[in-house]
C-alpha cells in the first residue's frame, strides 16, 4: 500500500470516529463479541498475549485483559484509541492500544497466542488481503490461534466492507493458516441483523524444516564414472 493511500484510508477512518458520536457506529455493540466470549471461554486458547486489530473503542481488548491476556490494541483511528484507552482506564484493565495500520504491525515475529479481528478484515481493500494474512500469520506464535469475524458474502459481496463466502476465506488464508471452523451467524443492533462469518484458524505448528539434499557436482561425476 503506497504511504499516500494508506494516509487517505486512516483520514476517513479518523472522519468517522470524529463525525459520529460512539454510540452511533453501527458496529459500537459496547460489549464484547459473542463469539470471542464463547472462545476464551471454552479455555481453547492458550494464555499469553493477545492482539485484537482495528480494536475501536476496545470492547474486546478490555474483555481480553479482563480474562487474564497480556492485551495489545491497534487501531488506524487515533480518536478510537482515544476511546480505547478511556474505557480501558475506567475499567481498571491493562491494555496497550497503539495507533497504528495492520498492514504494518510493530510486533515481534511469533509474538501473540491469540489474535482477534472484528470486523477488519471486511475492511482491507481486496488487493491488500494478502498482505493482511502475512501480517497476522506473522505476528502469531506457532500453534496460535485467529479468530476472524467478517461481513458474509449472504448480504453483500461488493465494498468495502466487504462480504466473503466460506470459499474466499479457503482462497486467502488457507495457504498460511489451518482453517478449523467458519460459523456463521447474525447480529446487529437495533434490530438490524446481518449475517456474519467468524472463521477459526491456527498457526501451524513449528517444525523443523525439512532440508532437502543437493548432490554436489562431484557425486553426480561419480556417479557418472561409476556406470
Ligand atoms: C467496523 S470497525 C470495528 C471496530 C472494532 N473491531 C469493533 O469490533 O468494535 C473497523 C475498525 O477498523 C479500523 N481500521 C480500518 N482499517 C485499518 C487498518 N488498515 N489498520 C488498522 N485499523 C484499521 C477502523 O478505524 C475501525 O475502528
Amino acid at each position: 500500500m503506497s504511504t499516500k493511500n494508506s494516509e487517505s484510508i486512516a483520514q476517513r477512518w479518523e472522519d468517522i470516529y470524529q463525525s459520529t458520536s460512539l454510540n452511533e457506529l453501527p458496529w459500537e455493540e459496547g460489549k464484547p463479541s459473542t463469539q470471542l466470549v464463547e472462545l476464551i471461554e471454552s479455555g481453547a486458547v492458550e494464555k499469553g498475549a493477545a492482539l485484537d486489530v482495528c480494536c475501536g473503542s476496545g470492547n474486546n481488548a478490555i474483555f481480553l485483559a479482563a480474562k487474564g491476556f497480556f492485551c495489545y490494541g491497534i487501531d488506524i483511528s487515533p480518536t478510537a484509541i482515544g476511546y480505547a484507552r478511556e474505557k480501558a482506564a475506567a475499567e481498571g484493565k491493562k491494555c496497550d492500544l497503539i495507533t497504528g495500520n495492520v498492514l504494518r504491525l510493530p510486533y515481534l515475529d511469533n509474538t501473540f497466542t491469540l489474535v482477534f479481528d472484528r470486523g477488519c478484515f471486511h475492511s482491507i481493500q481486496p488487493s491488500e488481503r494478502r498482505a493482511y494474512a502475512h501480517s497476522i500469520f506473522r505476528v502469531l506464535k506457532p500453534s496460535g490461534m485467529c479468530l476472524l469475524e467478517c461481513f458474509s458474502a449472504k448480504d453483500h459481496v461488493y465494498g468495502p466492507p466487504y462480504g466473503f463466502s466460506a470459499e474466499d476465506i479457503e482462497h486467502y488464508f488457507s495457504e498460511l493458516f489451518k482453517i478449523n471452523h467458519i460459523k456463521e451467524f447474525s447480529t446487529g443492533k437495533n434490530g438490524a441483523d446481518r449475517h456474519f462469518l467468524a472463521v477459526f484458524m491456527e498457526k501451524p505448528p513449528y517444525k523443523e524444516k525439512t532440508v532437502k539434499v543437493q548432490y554436489p557436482v562431484e557425486s553426480r561425476i561419480y556417479g557418472m564414472i561409476s556406470v
